[in-house]
């Protein structure tokens, strides 16, 4: 099991991270319990932002809220003075109550209900995407009746078919998502918005999909668009002001995955983006990214609590902990690979082949299919890493399952970001109706 950031084996030999020995915060704040590296989600961000650089032109990185997201989080992306994207009403009133400043929120969505403009055009954010035609209607709506102007982006679609498993594609002619570069009236929706008295039109988001290892997807994505700008400069006299590249970049998970440095993705987007500006002489003046689980990806660790182990006549072992797909969708959605180790046994040889699975009333409940961990025993903690990204935000109550608690980790100290649900949570919203 690949360890990082501040995770180590410590000198009791047992795993810790930020400098908490996991068995203790496993007794301290029961399992099963994401455990969030707020030193590594910290350096990250600074490795980011010093790769992502140009003396052409400003630079913004956004951080995808629905990678992992809570009120504390927002606080450490307000003080990485990072910019923040979300994709709902929910995201943008978490960024709002935890005082996140408005004019750093972009908002996206493929289909944002009126509230959620509304709510995004009164709170000011900073500009919106727009992700197709009747997008365009809506918005100006608001903004005649708020008497208001809003900054917005047009989210297209390159058509670039990065390698990454189909459910987190969002590119392609088919995609449910953005406007195709190909669409014969892309101008005219342009123009329109670009025309129109209530919009602020400041140029073109794309997002291509999810944990892709290539850059040079990015690269090509990138050629399509500073292609169109030339064409949209020459033919409507419409120059651009930002260009939002969206997120995406890949993360180590499992044995075998080799994904370059982010910064390194960054360093090459720039300059590619330089050369691009060089080429066709644009004049654009921001280039955006929107990373979400490069950020806080190898970040969370899940500690369980081994509650069983049972060697099938078929010969397959598993080892059962008490979580499983209601706080990590993961490998039953998209077929996710991760790794475990057991948190007092980590100096020891992982030599014990063994499937992990869930307490879920599902077959599909399986966290790991096969997996090396050491000899497990019932009562002990299995942590599963890289699990910062996608796991908490797509928790659910599955089997009246109250979800778990967050914990962030720095310098020895544990500080608890989300309680964990109660009983009481699950039945706060029912109502007992008359028979
Ligand atoms: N920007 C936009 C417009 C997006 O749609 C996404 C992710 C991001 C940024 C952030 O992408 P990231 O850097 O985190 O790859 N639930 C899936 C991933 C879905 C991603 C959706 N969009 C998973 O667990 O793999």
């Amino acid at each position: 099991m690949k360890l990082f950031g501040t995770s180590k084996i410590n000198e009791k030999g047992n795993l810790s991270i930020g400098g908490v020995d996991t068995n203790d915060l496993a007794k301290e704040f029961e399992t099963p319990l994401y455990v969030m590296d707020q030193e590594l989600i910290e350096t990250t961000i600074d490795k980011m932002k010093k790769a992502f650089v140009s003396s052409r032109f400003d630079t913004h990185i956004a951080y995808a809220g629905k990678a992992f997201f809570t009120t504390g989080m927002a606080k450490i992306i307000e003080a990485k003075d990072l910019e923040l994207d979300v994709v709902s009403g929910g995201e943008l009133y978490t960024a709002y109550k935890a005082g996140f400043p408005m004019d750093k929120v972009h908002m996206h969505g493929n289909n944002k209900s009126y509230e959620e403009l509304e709510m995004a055009i009164d709170l000011e954010i900073k500009q919106i995407v727009i992700d197709n035609e009747d997008e365009i209607g809506k918005i100006e709506k608001i903004c005649k009746e708020k008497n208001k102007k809003q900054a917005v982006l047009l989210r297209i679609d390159p058509g670039i078919e990065a390698h990454t498993h189909h459910y987190i594609k969002t590119s392609g002619l088919t995609s449910k998502f953005g406007i195709s570069l190909f669409q014969k009236d892309l101008l005219d929706i342009i123009k329109r918005i670009n025309d129109s008295e209530y919009l602020e039109f400041r140029g073109f988001h794309t997002h291509i999909g999810s944990q892709i290892f290539q850059s040079i997807f990015f690269i090509f994505a990138l050629e399509e668009i500073f292609k169109y700008l030339d064409k949209l400069k020459k033919e409507l006299g419409i120059v651009v002001h930002t260009v939002n590249m969206g997120g995406g970049f890949g993360v180590y998970y499992k044995e075998g995955d080799d994904p370059v440095p982010v910064e390194e993705v960054l360093k090459e987007i720039i300059t590619y983006t330089e050369a691009m500006e060089i080429k066709y002489k644009i004049g654009f003046k921001e280039l955006c990214i929107e990373p979400g689980r490069s950020i806080v990806g190898n970040a969370g660790t899940t500690l369980y609590e081994v509650g069983g182990i049972k060697k099938t006549v078929g010969g397959k072992t598993y080892v059962f902990v008490n979580g499983g797909m209601a706080d990590n969708i993961r490998p039953a959605l998209y077929q996710a690979e991760y790794e475990a180790g057991i948190t007092n046994k980590l100096d020891k040889e992982a030599t014990n082949e063994v499937t992990v699975a869930g307490k879920f009333c599902e077959s599909g409940d399986i966290l790991i299919e096969k997996t090396k961990i050491q000899e497990a025993h019932v009562g002990d903690i299995l942590a599963i890493t890289t699990t910062g990204a996608y796991c908490y935000t797509m928790s659910s109550n599955y089997n009246r399952f109250a979800k778990p608690a967050v914990v962030f980790v720095k310098d020895g100290k544990a500080k608890l970001a989300v309680k964990r649900e109660t009983f009481e949570d699950l039945i706060r919203n029912d109502e007992i109706f008359e028979l």
